[in-house]
Order: structure tokens, then C-alpha cells, then sequence
């Protein structure tokens, strides 16, 4: 046992050399999540619809997850990163039940840090506009996740099938919201992702992944698109 947990110092040294040389500590966390992922992805093939569709057609994929994982109930519909409300009026033109609720989470600002090359602090403001949305089964909550999650969650009871939309893009963003969702968060609850695997497993994989690990959760993926970026979770524990 001792044995095999003492590191050789000219391992260590290599590994420190590698680690330097590939431009630490971004790629070693990209490397630890990219291993993390593939042993993920051996198993998230079971029970799970591959979906082919562009950007521009993802209202298929709602449709798929509305129909065939929602199996067509009312929902208590969450969407965190509303921007324009797009996405957020596909859902309230999928779910016709007047029990259905839809509540729409952004500070309508814009990122708040710098995630892609295209995609830098302030990218998706509306200038704090909020959507005109028709529809007395939506609310709109508007500030920082992290000013704003917390006293709803305190303050929420579910009364539907939960479908979560995380569309945040940013890992602190997406954590924040779940860690301070869990305790509605149950078996049988859907949580879509919009940019799953979009910059590498840093950010919206991530945050699930430590999301699960913390709070002792797992997940079944229901649905995804064939390269991972969008994709459906059920969570099972
Ligand atoms: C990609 S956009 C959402 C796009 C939208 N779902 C659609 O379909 O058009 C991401 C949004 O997340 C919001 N956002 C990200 N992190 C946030 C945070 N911590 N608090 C509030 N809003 C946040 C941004 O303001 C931005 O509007």
C-alpha cells in the first residue's frame, strides 16, 4: 500500500515539466475535465436520444424534451440567461395548461465575467430590458443570480414536473444556481443545458459535475445533441 502511493521525484519533476510547457493551470483543469468526461460519456449513451440540429432549430429539442421526457404535464418551468426570451417563449408556446408556471431568471446585463473570445462581460445585454412577454403564466425575476436565487428559492413551492434551462453559459453562474436549487432539485427533475460542452468541460459540465459531487446527486442524460453542446438531464438520486 505505501508503496504504490510514493511518487517518484523524476515523475513528479516530468509532470511538473508537462504541466509548464502545456501553459498551467487552465489546461491542466481542461485535461482533468476532459478525462472526467470521457469517463462520463462511456456510460451516457444509455436510455439517451442523439438529436442532429442547428442552433436555429433547437426548438426541436425542446419539443423532444416537452413531449417525450415532460410526457406533456404542466411544468414548473425556471430558465436562467433569458437575454431577448427566445428560448423562453418556446417554452411558453410548448406548455398550453393554465397550471403551468415559467419563471425567467437575468440580470438582463449582459455576463457578468468575460467567458468566450466572443462572449466577454457584458455580451447578451438587453440594456436591462426585460422581455414583453403576453402571458400571465410568466414572471421575470431580474437581478444577479446571486442576488436574486436564493429568496426565491427560500420562497418557492413546486407545484409541477421541474424543468430547469441553464443557459448562463458561465460555470459560477450555473453553480450558483444549482447548489442553491437543490433542495427542490428531486429525482425526476429535467435540467437542459444550452452550452454543455461549448468551451471545452469548463463551464455548464462542470458546474454539473461538482454540482453532483457536492451534493451527492447523479444523473441520467435523457437527450442530447450529437456533439454534447446541448443536451437533457433527468436526475435520478
Ligand atoms: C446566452 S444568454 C441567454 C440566451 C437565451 N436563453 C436565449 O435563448 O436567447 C446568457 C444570459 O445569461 C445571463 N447571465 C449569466 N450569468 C448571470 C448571472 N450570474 N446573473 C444573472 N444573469 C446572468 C446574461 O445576462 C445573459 O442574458
Amino acid at each position: 500500500m505505501h508503496k504504490e502511493m510514493t511518487l517518484r521525484t523524476e515523475d513528479v519533476v516530468h509532470y511538473a515539466l508537462n504541466l509548464m510547457a502545456n501553459g498551467a493551470p487552465q489546461d491542466f483543469n481542461q485535461l482533468y475535465r476532459e478525462r472526467q468526461f470521457q469517463r462520463v460519456a462511456q456510460v451516457i449513451d444509455e436510455a439517451c436520444m442523439v438529436m442532429d440540429f442547428s442552433y436555429e432549430k433547437r426548438a426541436n429539442f425542446y419539443t423532444y424534451v416537452y413531449n417525450r421526457l415532460v410526457c406533456k404535464v404542466p411544468v414548473d418551468y425556471l430558465e436562467f440567461g433569458v437575454a431577448t426570451g427566445e428560448s423562453f417563449r418556446a417554452w411558453l408556446g410548448l406548455s398550453k395548461h393554465a397550471e403551468s408556471r415559467f419563471f425567467g431568471f437575468d440580470s438582463f446585463e449582459g455576463l457578468p465575467e468575460n467567458w468566450q473570445a466572443d462572449s466577454p462581460k457584458g455580451a447578451y445585454s438587453t440594456g436591462g430590458q426585460v422581455p414583453q412577454v403576453d402571458d400571465s403564466r410568466a414572471t421575470f425575476v431580474k437581478g444577479l443570480f446571486q442576488q436574486t436565487v436564493d429568496d426565491f428559492s427560500l420562497g418557492f413551492k413546486p407545484q409541477n414536473r421541474l424543468v430547469l434551462h441553464m443557459d448562463a453559459d458561465l460555470y459560477s453562474s450555473t453553480l450558483y444556481v444549482l447548489m442553491t436549487l437543490n433542495r427542490h432539485i428531486r429525482p425526476g427533475t429535467l435540467i437542459l443545458f444550452d452550452e454543455f460542452t461549448a468551451r471545452g468541460f469548463t463551464d455548464e459540465y462542470a458546474a454539473l459535475e461538482d454540482y453532483c459531487t457536492a451534493c451527492c446527486r447523479s444523473y441520467q442524460v435523457r437527450a442530447r445533441r450529437r456533439d454534447f453542446v446541448k443536451l437533457a438531464v433527468e436526475i435520478t438520486a
